[in-house]
């Protein structure tokens, strides 16, 4: 294990002090398992999901995307497996009460309160939140939010053959929340309740599954590669059958070496027809596939490239998170892919104080900032302590405006990882 550099507390205490991730409710003493996301934060999810859409969705023609509701059907959950088998093993000590997954403890002696021999038999435990729909409190009326986006695109498949008309292969693509009812969540933004997932539904004739199960475990590297990951740091586990979820037939889990150690970034399974034989008992209605050009009919069978954006944002942090020393003083920076960082350039006058270095650094502001979007306004402080907060943002560039740029129209442009500045003419930025 090439073990991460990076500890989990520096990276907790980086994204609060800078705006990433925040406790969520933390004004009322926060709840577990909830994290919200703040203005540099909300930047840098966005950058990874539109890059992912890019990637996945938009850089290729056998892929469409679709948004679907968060509550669905209960039926859904039913056919899918979820409500008799998404579960996890709970046991509950009979001195202090308190509850614990099986699987994480060791089950001889309470971690809260340290009795030994306290807990009877785990029970099951379904991760599913319930919610009611509409006014009336009932059995008839429960629903849940969904435990994975993946279901909103198994049923949608059959709108998209009948609307599009793809050939096969062809894969659906969901990005959007999903919710878990943890146990134990864990791990900062590892093991949360909330968590947003970004899904492929790859779609193929079942005698191509290996093809393209093989294929989308190299195209993924590309994804690794584009968020500035370490290869090193990314090692495949074929899970075994034990483990592997009720709907897969072969999973590979991709493994980061998280600075809590080596845990699963994300997920690539073959699902079969399972999803689409369940969907076409319920409903009675064909989940076949028509060949174009034939007459051959087929349920396809199923690859799930499946990622949890907080866990990339986790492994992006961890990664890019770098400590060197500038003048004998210890240096925070993170460094980040341009392409992830949430700002692109920061622009400030070097004072505050002279009105004439003031309006010409907003005039340079602006133009940047219709040219990038992401372009930041500082003046706090002085420039030192400018440098240090972008730094800990991921800022690639900072562009400071002094007398010369009266003058000769040049502004420094300082790097990030270099902290090497250099001069240049503001129609050269
Ligand atoms: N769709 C797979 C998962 O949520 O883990």
């Amino acid at each position: 294990m090439t073990k991460n550099k990076t500890n989990l507390e520096d990276i907790v205490s980086l994204a609060k002090r800078r705006g990433f991730i925040y406790q969520g409710s933390e004004v009322y003493g926060g709840i577990s398992g909830f994290y919200d996301f703040g203005p540099f934060g909300v930047s840098l999810k966005r950058n990874i999901t539109n890059l992912w859409w890019r990637m996945f969705v938009d850089g290729r023609d056998d892929v469409f995307g679709i948004d679907a509701a968060i509550i669905m059907n209960p039926k859904v959950w039913k056919a899918s497996g979820h409500v008799d088998t998404f579960t996890d093993p709970l046991v509950e000590c009979n001195n202090c009460n308190s509850r614990f997954r099986a699987d994480k403890i060791d089950i001889s002696k309470c971690p809260n309160c340290s009795k030994l021999g306290t807990f009877g038999k785990a029970k099951m435990f379904n991760m599913m939140f319930k919610t009611n729909v509409g006014p009336i409190d009932s059995e008839d009326s429960i629903a849940y939010l969904r435990p994975e986006t993946a279901q909103g695109i198994f049923t949608n498949y059959k709108n998209i053959v009948d609307t599009i008309y793809p050939d096969m292969p062809f894969g659906v693509a969901q990005i959007g929340k999903a919710f878990r009812n943890e146990i134990s969540p864990r791990d900062f933004i590892f093991r949360v309740r909330e968590l947003e997932q970004m899904e492929i539904e790859y779609f193929v004739h079942p005698d191509d599954w290996e093809k393209s199960f093989e294929k989308w475990r190299a195209d993924i590297y590309e994804w690794f590669r584009a968020l500035g990951l370490d290869e090193a740091r990314i090692h495949e586990l074929d899970v075994p059958e034990s483990d592997r979820a009720h709907y897969s037939k072969r999973t590979i889990d991709f493994e980061y070496d998280f600075p809590i150690g080596k845990e699963e970034l994300m997920g690539l399974a073959y699902r079969t027809d399972f999803d689409l034989l369940n969907i076409q008992k319920a409903t009675g209605k064909s989940m076949e596939y028509i060949q174009k050009g034939s007459n051959n009919k087929f349920v396809p069978h199923v690859i799930e490239p499946s990622f949890g954006v907080e866990r990339v944002m986790m492994a992006v942090l961890a990664e890019a998170y770098t400590e060197d020393e500038i003048n004998g003083e210890k240096r925070i920076f993170l460094k980040l892919p341009t392409e992830l960082a949430p700002v692109k350039f920061c622009v400030s006058p070097l004072l505050k104080n002279k009105p004439e270095l003031v309006k010409k650094a907003r005039e340079i502001y602006t133009i940047l900032q219709k040219k990038y979007h992401n372009v930041m306004w500082d003046d706090n402080g002085n420039i030192g302590k400018r440098y240090r907060r972008q730094d800990e943002i991921g800022t690639p560039k900072c562009v400071v405006i002094d007398f010369d740029t009266l003058t000769d129209g040049t502004v420094t442009v300082r790097d990030r990882d270099t902290t090497k500045q250099k001069r240049l003419a503001v129609k050269d930025l």
